[in-house]
């Protein structure tokens, strides 16, 4: 007979989704044999947590790009049923070892608990979306000159640790092929949104195998300004290997695309967004003129950005309710940490 397969369903926001949610649902995929990842709708998570910076749909469309997840819902409830786990066949819920609590302070999980159906994954320190949030309100605050609310916010130096180990387990073991066709993107990954996910979804529908470049921190600072990026090279390497389309990264790869570097690689095609061809820096020379001169280079048109700025903007407008968020939300994370740290070693 055959065995059965263990179906597991982990659920969350995921909100500005992030490298700590992409480990979470790494990690929710090796506690059994298919993952089913539930996306929080709009109206559940405004009630037990405040407003979310994307909606239902951007979060799911993220979700949805990220290669461990085989299946996505959208829409769930904040707080799982035993009903829900049955209704789309899961055998058992899972969710990081900080547990989420419902709008009364009452354990979300508590029903599931009790019928032996949870599983328990180690939180991944350093990264959160109340940390992003700090780090975007801090520069619209800086925008809005006033530094000094600002320094409150002020991004602590990331504490998102870089493992071999970790970065082994993000990477797909793949090169390219003898015949395939290998594309190139490039570019500086910030905090993700949908538009991102769109142009490496349509990047890898012009080939077999994709590599994306990402800038380093500097070369992001030079092309998009001081608060370019938001996210560390190894966030943003950490998110890009967690998308299904991406078969392997270029890290901190150079602005402008050489022959070796298309050789080297095998390189049959790069590909820009033309949303970025023209924001070439001052006095730049063409970053594309190689694959240009080559005749190896396309454009694509992803669908629009959700770009830091209007993500400021989401945060600046309701200020007072992010600033209140953020730091009820601070409190209980520094205490996780302070508290459960130890608690359980990652798988
Ligand atoms: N998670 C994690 N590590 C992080 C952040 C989240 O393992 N650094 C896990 C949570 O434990 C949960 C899942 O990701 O199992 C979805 O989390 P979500 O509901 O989106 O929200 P939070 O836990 O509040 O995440 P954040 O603090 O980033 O808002």
């Amino acid at each position: 007979m055959e065995n059965k397969q263990i179906v597991i369903y982990v659920d969350g926001v995921f909100d500005i989704i992030h490298s700590g949610h992409f480990n979470a649902i790494r990690q929710a995929k090796k506690l059994g044999d298919k993952l089913y990842v539930g996306v929080n709708g709009d109206e559940s998570v405004i009630k037990a947590k405040g407003p979310a910076l994307m909606n239902n749909e951007e979060r799911t469309y993220m979700v949805e790009a990220c290669k461990w997840a085989d299946k996505v819902i959208t829409d769930t409830p904040y707080t799982p049923s035993i009903e829900l786990l049955d209704q789309i066949g899961a055998d058992y819920s899972a969710h990081g070892d900080d547990m989420a609590v419902d709008e009364s302070g009452v354990d979300c999980y508590s029903e599931i608990k009790k019928a032996h159906r949870m599983k328990v994954f180690k939180r991944t320190e350093g990264v959160s979306t109340t940390d992003l949030i700090g780090r975007l309100l801090s520069i619209g605050l800086i925008k809005e000159g006033l530094e000094k609310e600002a320094q409150i916010y002020k991004p602590i130096a990331s504490k998102f640790l870089t493992t071999g180990w970790r970065l082994k387990e993000f990477c797909n073991d793949k090169i390219p092929k003898p015949n395939q066709k290998v594309i190139y993107i490039d570019g500086v990954w910030d905090v993700l949104h949908p538009g991102i996910i769109h142009a490496l979804e349509l990047a890898k529908s012009k080939g077999d195998f994709l590599f994306v470049g990402i800038y380093d921190n500097e070369t992001s600072s030079q092309i998009y300004g001081k608060y370019s990026p938001v996210l560390s090279l190894q966030e943003r390497v950490f998110n890009i290997l967690a998308i299904k389309y991406v078969d392997d990264v270029v890290i901190g790869s150079p602005r402008k695309i050489n022959e070796d570097m298309i050789k080297s690689l095998g390189i049959t095609q790069v590909i820009a967004d033309e949303s970025v061809i023209d924001s070439s820096l001052v006095g730049e020379s063409d970053p594309y003129e190689i694959p240009k001169q080559l005749k190896i280079f396309d454009t694509i048109k992803a669908r629009e950005a959700v770009t830091n700025d209007i993500l400021i903007r989401r945060i600046v407008e309701r200020k007072n309710e992010y600033i209140e968020k953020y730091q009820k939300k601070q409190k209980k994370e520094e205490n996780y940490y302070l508290t459960q740290k130890e608690a359980m070693a990652e798988i």
